[in-house]
């Protein structure tokens, strides 16, 4: 079998410098990573943090040798992307959310062994790896139904125990837990911060828009938009950029206007909406930032003026969501209306704004 990672002899987990990748799609050539730089340790648990159209799956495929760069260099444990891919392949494995990999008719057990198959494993350690994972996946009860029969949770377990098959030493995460349930997630990531405990060196990539699971799972984050690392550090490092400031959650009956219309005011350093309120909800729901908590008296008489209600004030302790809008400008709901449950890519809209002057 494979050798396990050992930590600190080993090469970087993810070396990538300088990574351009163009798409030459229709009207417009897209440039979906704009010049990235990055290196992952061996053993970090390391977060993608960006909204959607942002590059994260670009950036995973490269990554995964499933993509050309357009131009730069990127590494796995030393092995080159463009030059290395088979030994790549045997070391790494990827998930993503939404998955609809398989074959419906097979049972998870059948359907997991003909993965152990294209992984290359003898036929009977094959079907002993296969009833190994399908234990530690939980999915115990369902280990003879029908892949067709399901559901998201189940299903997206059944892809977690695909990813494992071949034992990697570095396992990509590509929004694993999209679209599923809040018990259904955060099975995904117990099972993620499981495995990756097992064993001293084991990596973790993980590309997510949901800021409280890249704060809650990873190591070290890197912000990314439109194709740039923004910002890159722990959870606690990126919220102290933010710390200075007072900040605020201000839920309204309704904003006419829009968010922008608190942001003109003065004081106020930045107002966006929260990524985590549903669309449909009954109210508007407001992160301040302030330059000090005394700018919230405009604040509040503007509101007045207006004829909005305020529901709840509070201030709040800085989240990754305020560092974003402080680097970007804007917050995570703002931009991808509607469709934060939307697929890879598509939903970053047609025409890309060039990345803001304050990228680091
Ligand atoms: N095959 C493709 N052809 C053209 N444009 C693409 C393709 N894949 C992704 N893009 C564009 O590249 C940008 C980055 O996409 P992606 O890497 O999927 O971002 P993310 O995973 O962060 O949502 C987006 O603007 C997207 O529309
Ligand atoms: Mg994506």
């Amino acid at each position: 079998m494979s050798v396990e990672p050992q930590g600190a002899a080993l090469p970087p987990a993810i070396a990538v410098r300088g990574v351009r990748r163009v798409y030459d799609a229709k009207p417009n050539r897209v440039t979906a990573l704009a010049g990235v730089d990055l290196e992952v340790a061996p053993g970090e648990f390391f977060g993608l943090l960006g909204p959607n159209g942002a590059g994260k799956t670009t950036l995973i495929k490269i990554l995964t040798t499933l993509l050309l760069p357009t131009s730069g260099e990127a590494r796995i444990f030393g092995f080159d992307v463009v030059e290395e891919t088979r030994r790549i392949r045997r070391i790494m494995n990827m998930v993503a959310g939404g998955e609809q990999s398989g074959y419906g008719i097979l049972t998870v057990r059948e359907q997991l062994w003909m993965f152990s198959q294209f992984y290359g494993l003898a036929t009977g350690e094959g079907w002993a790896r296969v009833d190994e994972l399908i234990e530690a996946v939980g999915l115990g009860d369902q280990r003879l139904q029908r892949v067709s029969t399901l559901s998201t949770g189940q299903r997206q377990k059944m892809n977690m125990a695909r990813g494992l098959l071949n034992d990697p030493w570095i396992l990509f995460l590509d929004e694993p837990t999209l679209g599923l349930d809040v018990a259904a997630a955060r099975s995904i990531r117990e099972l993620v911060l499981d495995w990756k405990a097992a064993v001293p060196g084991r990596t973790v990539l993980l590309t997510t828009h949901y800021m409280a699971e890249a704060d809650e799972l990873c190591d070290r984050i890197a912000i990314v938009d439109h194709g740039r690392i923004l910002a890159i550090g722990t959870p606690d490092e990126l919220k102290r950029r933010v710390q200075r400031e007072s900040i605020f959650r201000l839920e309204l009956d309704h904003l006419d206007g829009g968010a922008e219309t608190l942001a003109r005011l003065p004081g106020v350093e930045s107002a966006a909406l929260a990524a985590d309120v549903d669309a449909a909800a009954q109210r508007v729901v407001v992160n301040l930032v302030l330059t000090d908590d005394a700018a919230l008296g405009a604040v509040v008489t503007a509101l007045g003026g207006t004829g909005s209600q305020i529901l709840a004030l509070r201030k709040s302790e800085p989240t990754l969501e305020d560092v974003f809008v402080e680097l970007v400008g804007r917050g995570f709901g703002d931009e991808s209306d509607g469709d934060v449950d939307g697929a890879d890519g598509d939903a970053g809209g047609p025409d890309r704004e060039p990345a803001p002057a304050e990228a680091a």
